[in-house]
């Protein structure tokens, strides 16, 4: 299939140019002017008045996640339906795999989970222990293209390392070329500090986020960045959500150490008053980490502008509104999570670009070529350039609406984001050259991959 897409404000991360955009057997083919297509049955879009941006790239996503309230409300359908809605053509999720089995198993089994996704998906792989094997797995997962692993510093009862199992698996990663991917928050200070408040009667949502403070984030992410000095291991640092965090990965960037930072929508738009209110309101907001202040939004923001934050991803982990309710009496059983993936893209840009905080270009950046350079997928995605893959977004600058749980398409009656306006949206979307959404629909080809 061809698709020409006339006069196109073609917005990268590097420059922008006004062009037509001949696309052929999934690639950009040509970007020029007055471009004629080849084949007499090319699709002609017409792209005045919008911008044309590389699909967008969430590095950092849980569908389908399994937790004691049960699974994270998407699945890879669902929530790679609401993904591409609102811009985004590739996910980065995660394999994380039962005690003993060997990653190669896991890997095995969380591709089949994510088979009926419509858009690109690729994995960070998670190493919850060691064993004799685990350098020998490592490495086979980098052999087979699998370069990221994500490891927790919190939820040490389950899937979290301790220093040592850390300091092992970053040796084997950076031994064999890959990088690791870390959640910073101190485990065992906040087990402690969640059962002593629990002990005290203290029992809403509130006091997750009191046994979460922003020293044990930025305690942990020093921690790490030591580790991996040690180590001469690139790392990647997930929702990046506090002030005092951002300091330690500066200084260390400066120093040259390759410390790479991600944040996400809600810390840079949501702060920690929200806890104050009523279960039914406060429990919808329980994430790790927590919400922060505004101070912290605002370093954040600065942070993105300055280049020590790199990337947005969105945590994407939503739980629905009876799942919340799990926790009605003891905080520490609210699941952990919310959803995001399908507002990413008009958070940001109303928020980032409308606002002045960034411009279009930085947006592209943060949204999609920065991932893609991070996480080996450059120059493929989060370009458009001749020979790279035709995952696009038209997008309107002009539509407004605002953000429900009632119109969203993610499969959650709540949304962190209810009320908010966007300015915006994903009027055309291309992914590995064919159109899979279209006036706001879904279209046939989205469905045959
Ligand atoms: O609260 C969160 N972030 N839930 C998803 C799992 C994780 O910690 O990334
Ligand atoms: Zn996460």
């Amino acid at each position: 299939m061809e698709i020409l897409i006339k006069n196109a404000n073609i917005i990268n991360a590097g420059f922008t140019k006004s062009a037509d955009i001949l696309c052929k057997n999934g690639k950009i083919l040509e970007i020029g002017k007055d471009l004629i297509p080849q084949s007499e049955n090319a699709k002609i879009i017409y792209a005045e008045g919008n911008y044309v941006f590389p699909g967008g790239i969430d590095p950092h996503v849980h569908m389908h996640l399994p937790t004691p309230a049960g699974y994270s409300a998407d699945d890879f359908e669902s929530g790679s339906k609401a993904a591409l809605r609102g811009g985004t053509t590739t996910i980065i999720d995660f394999v994380t795999p039962k005690k003993g089995q060997i990653l190669q198993d896991a890997i095995k089994e969380r591709k089949e989970e994510a088979k009926n996704r419509v858009i690109d998906c690729y994995f960070h792989v998670s190493p919850i222990e060691w064993r004799d094997t685990m350098e020998q797995e490592i490495a086979q997962c980098i052999k087979d293209g699998y370069k990221s692993f994500k490891v927790y510093m919190a939820y040490k009862e389950s899937i979290g390392l301790n220093d040592d199992v850390l300091l092992k698996v970053m040796k084997a990663v950076a031994k064999y070329g890959g990088m690791v991917t870390l959640h910073c928050e101190m485990g065992d200070k906040i087990e402690e500090a969640r059962n002593q408040l629990y002990a005290e009667n203290k029992r809403s949502p509130k006091y997750h986020s009191l046994s979460r403070p922003a020293k044990w984030e930025a305690q942990a992410v020093k921690r790490a960045i030591e580790l991996a000095e040690q180590a001469h291991c690139p790392i990647y640092i997930v929702h990046v959500s506090a002030k005092e965090s951002l300091y330690h990965i500066e200084e260390a960037q400066k120093k040259g150490q390759k410390v790479i930072a991600e944040t996400c929508p809600q810390y840079l738009l949501l702060d920690d008053s929200i806890y104050e209110e009523d279960f039914e309101t406060a429990a919808n907001y329980v994430m790790s980490p927590p919400l922060r202040k505004k101070e912290d939004q605002e370093a954040l923001w600065s942070a993105i502008k300055s280049g020590v934050v790199t990337t947005i991803g969105t945590d994407h982990c939503p739980f629905t509104k009876e799942q919340k309710a799990l926790g009605k009496d003891d905080f520490r059983k609210i699941p952990n999570g919310t959803g995001g993936v399908e507002q990413r893209l008009n958070l940001i840009y109303k928020h980032g670009v409308l606002e002045n905080r960034i411009t279009l270009q930085e947006y592209v950046a943060i949204t999609s070529t920065n991932a893609a350079k991070t996480f080996g997928l450059f120059p493929q995605k989060g370009q458009i350039a001749v020979g790279s893959e035709a995952d696009l977004i038209i997008w309107n600058p002009g539509s407004e609406e605002t953000i429900s749980s009632k119109t969203h398409h993610m499969n959650c009656n709540l949304n962190i984001n209810e009320g908010f306006t966007r300015k915006d949206s994903a009027e055309l979307v291309m992914l590995a050259g064919r159109v899979v959404l279209e006036n706001g629909k879904l279209t046939a080809e989205t469905l045959r991959r």
